[in-house]
């Protein structure tokens, strides 16, 4: 049963030989299931060719054939491919490249970012910098550069309760900043498309993102697309900024693009930004960045390979028309005493738990309800991950309706069980 997670992972996690849902893709970056049998083959394919030689003066087959795809399926615009090895490091790339784009073409004051309340962008110091997640944040803040916050339109927790004023609200608020701020100060808006995934699985109200670019370029402002969570087909679409027609200055992916196999994630540009880089070398407008295992052969190929399979299964078709069905299935969640809220943007949700329903009270953190709740699951055979008290439901894109009903429903026995101890309690 290829979705179910491998004897590699059952044995890691628990001897006993019981079989799992991978609930969150090993953490949501497995599309097609565990065990791709054309993938293993890519990868020694490749092994038969060359492992890895540097990139840094040289290029690659498998990494020049990649960058080519990503050309042609990533939004119209996005025409430079810049690799690295995380999630993490795309954006830190993304942060450096904002900020010298600046300096590049004359503009030197331009030093800090905005980003969004709860954003998440990895765990590096620049990435945890345009990142707002206390908790993980919190202890790092002297190292940390300074970026303005702009509130997060999370409709649950808005005073309004509606969609469309939580977006008119937050809209003004990024306005304002970028009002105060945008001339002197700020490089680029940073912004997770559609859904703030580590953030606790917010998706954004329609016209949100739309907004949010409209903004940079009336600001003049650059805007980043964290699409490491939402990119590949997560939310229905090959990247989520193509449910709004948006085209980002700079757009970061990972996670999915080898099909949960090997570490290769991509800083795409426009044209114009790399040509603010293009110059003779005497005028110092490089961009030294560079990882040793930039452009890995093994990891390109079989990326290359992955894409292949997304256009044979139709993988992001197949996400998009299983969709409602995942929605009907989740609704039914509801009918628990402590499910708040349930969001969903394609195959990314996110079930929020709360202590009262009627008054949207959370549970207290020292509780750990969302944890407690993933382990009540572990036991009816389903893995995933809280994120808080929000339980994270990313089931691997080639789920079939009947694995979706599967999942859900030990998803639902996990929290009637663990609701149930909590009140017993
Ligand atoms: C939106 C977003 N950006 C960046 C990252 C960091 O990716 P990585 O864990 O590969 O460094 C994540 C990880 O979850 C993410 O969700």
């Amino acid at each position: 049963m290829l979705l179910k997670a491998d004897r590699g992972l059952r044995s890691a996690i628990l001897k006993e030989g019981r079989e799992y849902y991978d609930a969150n893709s090993s953490l949501w970056l497995n599309p097609h299931g565990h065990r791709k049998k054309e993938l293993n083959e890519a990868l020694i394919r490749q092994l038969s060719h060359i492992a890895h030689s540097t990139m840094l003066g040289m290029g690659n087959i498998p990494a020049i054939e990649l960058a080519m795809k990503l050309v042609e399926i990533t939004p119209k615009g996005l025409d430079r491919v810049f690799y690295s090895d995380s999630g993490a490091t795309a954006v830190e790339i993304a942060l450096k490249m904002a900020f010298q784009y600046w300096l590049n073409i004359g503009v030197k004051k331009r030093k800090t970012f905005i980003t969004m309340h709860n954003g998440y962008h990895g765990d590096t110091i620049g990435a945890i910098s345009v990142g707002d997640i206390d908790i993980y944040h919190q202890i790092y803040h002297p190292l940390m550069f300074q970026s303005y916050v702009a509130p997060y339109p999370y409709i649950y927790r808005h005073p309004s309760g509606d969609p469309e004023e939580t977006k008119a609200d937050c809209l003004a608020k990024l306005k304002q900043l970028l009002e105060t701020h945008h001339h002197d100060e700020v490089c680029a808006v940073v912004v997770e498309p559609m859904m703030q995934g580590a953030g606790g699985m917010i998706n954004m109200p329609t016209g949100f993102l739309k907004g949010v670019r409209r903004l940079c370029t009336e600001y003049d402002v650059l805007m980043i697309a964290d699409e490491v969570a939402v990119g590949f087909g997560r939310t229905g679409k090959m990247f989520a900024c193509m449910h709004e027609s948006v085209v980002p200055d700079i757009m970061t992916a990972g996670k999915m693009l080898t099909g949960g196999y090997l570490p290769v994630a991509v800083t795409m540009v426009s044209e114009t930004l790399y040509q603010a880089f293009y110059d003779d070398y005497e005028k110092k407008k490089t961009l030294f960045h560079g990882h040793s295992y930039t452009g890995n052969q093994l990891g390109c190929a079989v990326a290359l390979e992955n894409l292949k399979i997304y256009e044979k299964e139709k993988t992001v078709e197949g996400v998009a028309r299983k969709t409602s069905y995942m929605h009907k299935q989740l609704k039914s969640l509801y009918e628990l005493d402590h499910v708040g809220d349930i969001r969903q943007v394609g195959f990314m949700s996110g079930i929020e738990l709360v202590k009262d329903k009627k008054t949207k009270e959370p549970y207290s953190w020292q509780e750990r309800v969302g944890w407690k709740a993933s382990l009540a699951m572990r036991k009816f055979g389903l893995l995933t991950r809280p994120l808080g008290d929000v339980i994270v439901f990313m089931p691997p894109l080639a789920s079939t309706e009947e694995d979706i009903k599967e999942m859900v429903d030990r998803i639902k026995k996990g929290i009637s069980q663990l609701t149930k101890d909590v009140t017993i309690r």
